[in-house]
C-alpha cells in the first residue's frame, strides 16, 4: 500500500495516540481498497473549467495523498495547441494554493495532446501518442477517457475513440479502458437513450463511467451506512412513523460564468435529474442484500420505477419554480439571473425548484417527500430532513397547553456534515415543561486523516473500475421518463413566464415555497 509518511505520521498522532480507541481500523482501509494498478487518465476538456475547477486539484491531491499508482500518465487533450511544458504550467495554476512539495513528481506525469474532436487523423495521432508514452512509462494499457466537454460532444469523442481502436481492451485482462461521463446525460428520455446506444457502439457497459460527484460525497455515501449499518433507525424508516421527508440542495452562488449551459438547462435538468433523485433513492430505497454496484443500483430504481408521476397539466400544486432577481449575498449586492453575462434579459429559465414527489410503495404510501435546490438563496446548505410523526398522543396538552414537538433527523451533507436528532426534554426547573433538544455528531468527530473529496474517489473508483458510486442507464432513463411530463409542462405551457416565480438573491426562494412548509407538521 503507497501511503505517504506524512499521512501516517498524523494518523498515528491523532488517532492512534489521540482521541480514538479504535485500533482495529486500518487507515488505509478508508482511502482505497486494494491495489490501485497504472493507468493513463486521457482529459478531453483538458483546458475547460471542468479540469481547471475540479479535475486537476483533484488528481494533484490524490497524488499528495499517495494513492496514486506509481505508473500514472496524464494526458490533457484539448483543441489548442500547447506543449507539454506549457500544459503543465496551466495545471501548475490550476492548483495554486495547495502544497506544492510534491509538485515536481506530479508535473512528470503530465502530458498534453491536441485533438481536433471531428478530426480522425487527429484521434489517430493521440492514439499514437498513447502507444509512445505506453513503452516509456508502463502504465500497462489501463485508459481511462474523461470527457470534461460539453455534452454535445460527447457522442462524436465517443465514435472517434472507437474509430481510432482507442475503446478496446486486450484479451488477457490487463490493458482495461474506461470512459467517464459527465452529467447531464442528454437533456431528456430521447436524447439519454440515443448517447447511450453511441457510447455502446464502442463501449461495453462495464467500461461506462456515468458521474454524479454528489454520490462521491463522504457525507451522501454515509447514508446508507447510517441507515442500513445501524438496527434502530430502520423500524422507523417508513410510513408508519414518518410524515414527510424534505431534501434541500441550496446555493448562495448563482450562474457564475456557465449561462450558456444552464440557460439549456435550468434547476430541473442541472440539479433535479441527478442529484436530487440520487438524495432522494438513497433515502427511500430498500437494503440491498449486498452491498454490491448492481444489487444497489437494482434498489434505486425501483424508488425511481414507484415515483408516483405528475399530473399531464396543472403541475402547480406539486411544482413551484423560481428565478433569483437582484438582492444581496453575504453583504454584497448581486445581479438578477436575467442580468448575469450570457443570459437572456427575458429569460424563463428556472433557477428554483420546489418539489412534492410521492414514492408509491408499501412502505412510503401517503408520505410526501419535499425537494428544494435553488441558486443565490440565503446560504449553501444541502441536507435530507427527516420529519417524524408527533407522539400520537400529548398527555402535556390539556394540563400544561404544551404540545410535543416531532422529531426530527437531519443528514445535513454539506457544509455542516452532521446527523442530528432533535427530540423533547424536561426543562430543568420545578415547573413541567418541555423543551426540543438536539443530539449532534459531526462527521469528522474524531477523525483527523486525509479524506478523498468527491471528485478524488470519483476518480479513483474509475481507476478501480468500482461502479458503486456511478450511474446506471435504467436509473438515467427511469428520471428522465418521471421528470420529462414536468419539462414539458412548464416549457410548453403558453403562459412559461406566469408560472416563473421571482426571488430576491439572498432570500430562500418563492414565497409560494412556503406552501411546502405550512404542510409541515
Ligand atoms: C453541479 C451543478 O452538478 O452541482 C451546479 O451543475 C451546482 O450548478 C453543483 O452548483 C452543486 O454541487 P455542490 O457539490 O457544490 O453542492
Amino acid at each position: 500500500m503507497n501511503f505517504s509518511r506524512e499521512n501516517l505520521d498524523k494518523y498515528i498522532d491523532t488517532v492512534i495516540k489521540g482521541q480514538t480507541s479504535d485500533l482495529n481500523v486500518p487507515v488505509e482501509a478508508c482511502l482505497v481498497e486494494g491495489p490501485v494498478e497504472p493507468c493513463t487518465i486521457v482529459i478531453f476538456g483538458a483546458t475547460g473549467d471542468l479540469t481547471t475547477r475540479k479535475l486537476a486539484p483533484a488528481l494533484y491531491n490524490l497524488y499528495l495523498t499517495g494513492v496514486m499508482p506509481d505508473s500514472l500518465v496524464i494526458v490533457g487533450a484539448a483543441r489548442s495547441e500547447m506543449t507539454h511544458i506549457q500544459f503543465r504550467e496551466r495545471i501548475k495554476s490550476a492548483v495554486n494554493g495547495m502544497d506544492m512539495s510534491k509538485w515536481d513528481g506530479f508535473a512528470k506525469s503530465l502530458y498534453y495532446q491536441a485533438v481536433q474532436f471531428n478530426s480522425a487523423d487527429s484521434f489517430n495521432k493521440l492514439s499514437k501518442a498513447l502507444k509512445t508514452l505506453e513503452k516509456d512509462l508502463n502504465p500497462k494499457g489501463n485508459k481511462i477517457f474523461y470527457l470534461a466537454i460539453p455534452p454535445s460532444f460527447y457522442a462524436r469523442t465517443s465514435e472517434m475513440l472507437g474509430n481510432a481502436g482507442l475503446s478496446l481492451e486486450s484479451q488477457n485482462g490487463n490493458g482495461w479502458v474506461r470512459i467517464v461521463v459527465e452529467k447531464p446525460f442528454g437533456r431528456d428520455l430521447k436524447t439519454a437513450s440515443d448517447l447511450n446506444k453511441t457510447l455502446h457502439k464502442h463501449f461495453k457497459e462495464e467500461q461506462i463511467f456515468r458521474i454524479d460527484h454528489y454520490l462521491a460525497k463522504e457525507t451522501v455515501q454515509n447514508v446508507l451506512i447510517f441507515r442500513f449499518a445501524n438496527a434502530i433507525f430502520e423500524p422507523l424508516w417508513n410510513r408508519m412513523f414518518i410524515d414527510n421527508v424534505q431534501i434541500i440542495a441550496a446555493e448562495s452562488l448563482g450562474v457564475e460564468n456557465r449561462a450558456e449551459y444552464y440557460e439549456e438547462s435550468g434547476v430541473l435538468r442541472d440539479m433535479f435529474q441527478n442529484h436530487m433523485m440520487q438524495l432522494l433513492a438513497l433515502t427511500a430505497m430498500e437494503p440491498p442484500s449486498l452491498l454490491q454496484p448492481d444489487f444497489v443500483q437494482d434498489e434505486k430504481s425501483k424508488v425511481f420505477r414507484s415515483l408516483r408521476p405528475f399530473p399531464a397539466h396543472d403541475s402547480e400544486e406539486v411544482l413551484v419554480l423560481g428565478q433569483y432577481a437582484s438582492g444581496t449575498i453575504n453583504g454584497e449586492p448581486v445581479a438578477g439571473y436575467r442580468q448575469e453575462p450570457g443570459v437572456n434579459p427575458e429569460s424563463v429559465i428556472p433557477t428554483f425548484a420546489g418539489m412534492k414527489v410521492f414514492v408509491d410503495n408499501w412502505r412510503w404510501h401517503g408520505v410526501p417527500f419535499y425537494l428544494v435546490s435553488g441558486k443565490r438563496l440565503a446560504k449553501k446548505m444541502t441536507e435530507i430532513v427527516i420529519h417524524f410523526k408527533k407522539a400520537p398522543h400529548s398527555m402535556f396538552q390539556g394540563i400544561l397547553g404544551e404540545v410535543a414537538t416531532a422529531n426530527v433527523l437531519t443528514l445535513g451533507i454539506y457544509p455542516d456534515e452532521k446527523v442530528s436528532l432533535s427530540f423533547e426534554t424536561k426543562n430543568p426547573g420545578a415547573k413541567v415543561c418541555l423543551r426540543s433538544v438536539r443530539m449532534d455528531f459531526n462527521y469528522r468527530q474524531d477523525y483527523a486523516g486525509p479524506v478523498l473529496d468527491a471528485y478524488e474517489k470519483a476518480i479513483m473508483d474509475c481507476i478501480q473500475g468500482d461502479h458503486m458510486l456511478f450511474w446506471r442507464q435504467d436509473g438515467v432513463e427511469l428520471c428522465w421518463s418521471f421528470l420529462e411530463p414536468l419539462l414539458e409542462d412548464c416549457e410548453n405551457c403558453a403562459d412559461r413566464g406566469k408560472r416563473l416565480l421571482f426571488y430576491p438573491a439572498g432570500s430562500w426562494g418563492p414565497e409560494a415555497a412556503n406552501i411546502f412548509k405550512s404542510e409541515r407538521s
